[in-house]
């Protein structure tokens, strides 16, 4: 984030300070599926103290890491009822239930976790929240992301071809599996905190997953193979329950809004500046790496597309929208 736009943001949050201290008071929950050291629970923990603080103390937000309010279909559903008022969520779920939203986990939208930020960060992205509200009752307030995709598995895996007609453990959302299922494997859903015991206990081969979770959730003790493909990009977003959000003063949702969104914006900057060096930590380990690119996935990105080309409407603007990124 530039100094700029953190002025900004200090500025107006100070200037809602005051005009906030009269709205009512709000004890808000904020549930997520991340463990207590990832860097979206920190951001969350960050947020709630930082509403805290410009609220005066009116607003206070408890945090619920690690699916303890249920899993991300759970979480959306207590959304829509007004049950949890917020979440940073994977897209996961948001893509089961708008379609359009997959076109997000397009294969190789972005080469790289710049690129990705960029991309998330552009106008094309953002205009994909204003479907939120009609499609599934929740405001997208702004994206975070983790890193990008890549593949680790117990035994050595020398290409994607490899990966045919094994378990591979994805985060359930269908356009992962899709493009698993075109490669020829047999993707299994499980959400992320199930994933350690999963692999320690030989129930998938393989997992997709992020170099920061792979590190942090110490998966690579239970699997020593990387396949380094960034195949996928993995944005997140912060939302508000649609009903909530109604009963918000019209400062309270510009003061939520702001220091979300600047909370979010934050959970981008942490991946881009991290993910070289946490590659650097896992070549640094004892793991055996391989490389795949965009043309050994070719055959599954065909399929992919054939299938997502129909269901995701914003495909071409998001395509375009990387492609400029890619060319500026
Ligand atoms: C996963 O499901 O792989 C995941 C979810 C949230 C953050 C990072 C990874």
């Amino acid at each position: 984030m530039t100094k700029f736009k953190r002025l900004l943001i200090a500025a107006t949050a100070a200037s809602l300070t005051l005009s906030s201290l009269s709205a009512q008071a709000r004890d808000f929950r904020l549930g997520l599926i991340t463990p207590p050291p990832h860097i979206w629970t920190q951001a969350a923990n960050d947020f709630a103290q930082e509403l805290n603080e410009k609220s005066a103390g009116q607003h206070k937000v408890s945090v619920f890491p690690a699916q303890q309010l249920g899993n991300e279909a759970q979480m959306v559903q207590q959304l829509q009822t007004g049950a949890l008022d917020m979440a940073f969520l994977t897209i996961a779920e948001i893509s089961n239930r708008v379609p359009d939203f997959g076109a997000l986990y397009a294969p190789y939208l972005v080469d790289d976790i710049d690129q990705a930020a960029a991309l998330l960060r552009s106008d094309t992205a953002t205009q994909l929240l204003e479907q939120l509200p009609g499609g599934v009752g929740m405001v997208g307030i702004g994206y975070g992301m983790a890193g990008m995709r890549q593949v680790l598995s117990r035994e050595e895996v020398t290409s994607p071809a490899a990966l045919q007609g094994k378990k591979l453990r994805i985060t359930p959302f269908e356009p992962i599996r899709d493009f698993y299922t075109a490669l020829g494997s047999a993707p299994t859903p499980l959400p992320l905190p199930g994933v350690y015991d999963a692999l320690a206990n030989g129930q998938v081969d393989a997992i997709d997953m992020d170099f920061d979770s792979i590190l942090i959730l110490k998966f690579y003790e239970r699997a020593n193979n990387l396949l380094i493909s960034n195949h996928m990009m993995f944005p997140m977003v912060g939302v508000v329950s649609g009903r909530v959000w109604r009963e918000l003063s019209e400062d309270d949702k510009t003061l939520v809004r702001t220091l979300m969104r600047s909370h979010l914006d934050s959970v981008i900057d942490r991946f881009q500046q991290q993910e070289k060096s946490q590659e650097q930590q896992l070549r640094a380990l004892d793991i055996r790496i391989t490389e795949a690119d965009r043309s050994t996935f070719a055959d599954a990105i065909n399929s992919w597309e054939t299938t997502w080309s129909k269901k995701a409407g914003s495909l071409d603007a998001l395509r375009q929208a990387a492609a400029d990124i890619k060319g500026s």
